[in-house]
């Protein structure tokens, strides 16, 4: 157990669990998109991290995908309770005819990544994939599966590796889950 900042929690993902899966993750995403001219979306800003790493991979499959980012906005009364989305910072180019890939650190209640799909969707790539680190199932709304998928999770409280509590524990090399126990 591990104490940061009064806050309490245990390793879930080793830093170096994290370093294989993505590598099997890129080679799978290698070899599915064939050749073809790949365009990445991150989804700000949680998947920064898992997306600079999966990023850097691609160089070993002689990959050179284009990279843009989206910040999608919930609004009304809040995401898990209005469940309305809104693009807030959009891509500027043109992804029509590209072999499109959707990365996001956490499909949660998949809310977030549907909207992204369908709105993409409209722009008339040649396809559209999602890749998430972590996929809680537990907690889906809809039918909303990602293509790639790091590590599926309890339905748990997750920091690090681009995760946070209150913009907090972003930086962590690894995924904590938050205890419950009160800090003494
Ligand atoms: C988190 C996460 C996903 C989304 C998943 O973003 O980064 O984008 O929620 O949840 P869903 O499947 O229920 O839609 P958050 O709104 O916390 O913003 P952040 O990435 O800036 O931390």
């Amino acid at each position: 157990m591990k104490t940061i900042k009064g806050m309490k929690f245990e390793t879930l993902i080793s830093e170096n669990d994290i370093a294989t899966r993505v590598k099997e993750l890129v080679k799978e995403i290698a070899e599915d998109s064939d050749g073809k001219e790949i365009f990445v979306i991150g989804i700000l800003k949680g998947s920064f991290i898992f997306l600079s790493d999966l990023l850097r991979l691609f160089n070993v499959h002689n990959i050179h995908p284009s990279l843009d980012f989206i910040t999608v906005e919930s609004y009304g009364s809040g995401k898990t309770s209005s469940g309305k989305l809104k693009m807030l910072r959009d891509i500027t180019t043109d992804i029509e005819n590209k072999w499109v890939l959707i990365v996001d650190d956490i499909l949660d209640t998949g809310r977030t990544l549907a909207f992204a799909k369908e709105y993409f969707l409209k722009k008339k790539p040649a396809s559209i994939k999602t890749c998430v680190f972590l996929d809680k199932p537990e907690r889906r709304v809809n039918e909303f599966k990602a293509d790639y998928v790091g590590f599926e999770v309890p339905d748990k409280f997750v920091v690090g590796y681009g995760m946070d509590y209150d913009n907090l524990f972003r930086e962590l090399p690894y995924v904590g889950v938050l205890s419950d126990e009160e800090d003494t």
